[in-house]
């Protein structure tokens, strides 16, 4: 068979894209980063100079745009428009500023549309904040992850410094819970668990516990 769809939604650094990397790679599915795609947008607006509360002048950028998300020597990079943007679209300006990008309804129904086509004909997993809800409702397999925010800033903390940069605690705390009220609060698919995702608060989990944990749910629904 070509394998099960696997939606992964919750907050700001919950280890979403860890996780989903890892089941990917265990059952052979092709993992999609859709934070990334967001995040894509974000940083060539900000590159352009482009008002970000423009939803409209966005959503036709975004029509204009070409993103990539391909395996390239053990990680996945993120190609827009034939440039590796992989690194630039993790830096601080982007992050602060993608989740009001990704409050407009003309961005979001065009990346919902990209984003199934990327999942057709083959076993997925789809990490994001509205994948069980709006990108893929049929999903074989729903995970809604969370953890403590204190957990999250921490964790967060922990790989910037292996990444060479310094972040507070207290300011990566204070930026994870805005991108969570953001994301939560707007109007087109807010943040939210689906009503048949299996709820994982991975506060005092392994990176392994919870991979063994999705990996059995996976074999389940297989
Ligand atoms: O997953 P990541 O933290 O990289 O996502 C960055 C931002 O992109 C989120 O905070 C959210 O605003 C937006 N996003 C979204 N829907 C998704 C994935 C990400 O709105 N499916």
């Amino acid at each position: 068979s070509k394998g099960i769809k696997i939606a992964i939604d919750g907050p700001a650094a919950a280890g979403k894209s860890t996780i989903a990397k890892m089941a990917a790679e265990k059952l052979g599915y092709t993992y999609i980063d859709t934070g990334a795609m967001y995040r894509a947008l974000t940083y060539k607006a900000l590159v352009r100079n482009i008002d970000i509360n423009d939803g409209d002048y966005l959503g036709e950028l975004l029509q204009q745009t070409e993103i990539l998300l391909v395996p390239l020597q053990e990680r996945q990079a993120v190609i827009m428009d034939g440039v590796d943007v992989s690194e630039a679209i993790r830096s601080q300006n982007v992050t602060t500023n993608v989740s009001t990008v990704a409050t407009h309804t003309a961005v979001r129904q065009l990346m919902v549309e990209k984003q199934r086509k990327l999942s057709e004909g083959t076993g997925v997993v789809m990490d994001g904040r509205d994948i069980g809800i709006a990108v893929l409702p049929d999903a074989e397999l729903k995970i809604f992850m969370t953890a403590s925010v204190e957990e999250r800033a921490k964790r967060r903390h922990i790989e910037n410094s292996k990444r060479g940069i310094s972040t507070s605690l207290t300011q990566l705390k204070a930026e994870i819970s805005e991108r969570d009220r953001i994301d939560s609060e707007r109007e087109v698919s807010p943040l939210r668990r689906a009503g048949d995702a299996v709820l994982i608060d991975t506060t005092l989990m392994t990176i392994e516990e919870v991979a063994k944990k999705i990996s059995e749910l996976a074999e389940e629904r297989k």
